[in-house]
């Protein structure tokens, strides 16, 4: 069977999705990038997206004032013409409808900077720091009607050290997505995700005892 083609969604840098098309440039990686969306024409992914071959399209939310399922309409047509069977959101800036969410269910992953299901939603590395946590990290799960709540497929995570910023944070939780979010796409489009009770098991997945502790103390 052929390998699924992906439609990458974006708003803005796109450096998960360039994660994603890096990995895919691997022949044995099971899936292909068909599209790259961007909601925002000035978005600096869609160079690097254009750059790295993959073809681009412009979906702008503004035409389309409060009607989200017309510009989703307008998303839909793109990824068609590309014949799409999966979708990742990559830090697109869209709240979707429970139309579009629903036509596209358990064929649409996101990738959130935090261990879900804490600190959903904006703000997670700063949220992560005033709360005080010791480990936090990165989630890819499936896009469900609710925000940032669906099966989780895959969760990478640091330790948060006493002199972090918010921007040392966001740096190593970033590095951790673009590892998790090829992963979690490889093992969907190989169909190793199997959906028991609402959540997700992976197929072929070897024991592993690691634990991660923090603060780490003489
Ligand atoms: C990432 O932190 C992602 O987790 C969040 O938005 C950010 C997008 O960054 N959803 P980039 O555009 O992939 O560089």
């Amino acid at each position: 069977m052929a390998n699924p083609r992906v439609a990458i969604l974006i708003s803005g840098r796109g450096s998960n999705m360039m994660a994603l098309v890096e990995a895919a440039q691997n022949p044995s990686y099971p899936a292909e990038i068909a599209l790259v969306i961007s909601n925002q024409a000035n978005a600096t992914g869609l160079s690097r997206a254009k750059a790295a071959g993959i073809a681009t399209a412009i979906v702008e939310h503004a035409p389309f004032g409060s009607d989200r399922e017309r510009f989703e309409g307008a998303m839909q047509e793109a990824i068609e013409s590309r014949t799409a069977d999966l979708i990742c959101l990559a830090g697109f800036m869209r709240l979707l409808t429970p139309w579009f969410v629903k036509r596209w269910e358990g064929r649409m992953l996101n990738i959130h900077p935090a261990l879900l299901p804490a600190f959903r939603g904006l703000d997670t590395h700063r949220r992560a720091l005033c709360a005080g946590v010791k480990i936090h990290g990165a989630t890819v799960h499936f896009v469900s009607a609710e925000m940032d709540s669906g099966p989780i497929i895959a969760q990478g995570a640091t330790v948060v050290r006493g002199d972090d910023t918010e921007q040392t944070l966001a740096a190593r939780v970033l590095e951790i997505e673009h590892r998790i979010y090829p992963m979690a796409l490889g093992l969907l489009a190989a169909g190793r995700v199997q959906m028991v009770g609402g959540r997700c098991v992976i197929d072929g997945e070897v024991e592993n005892h690691q634990v991660m502790i923090a603060p780490y103390v003489r």
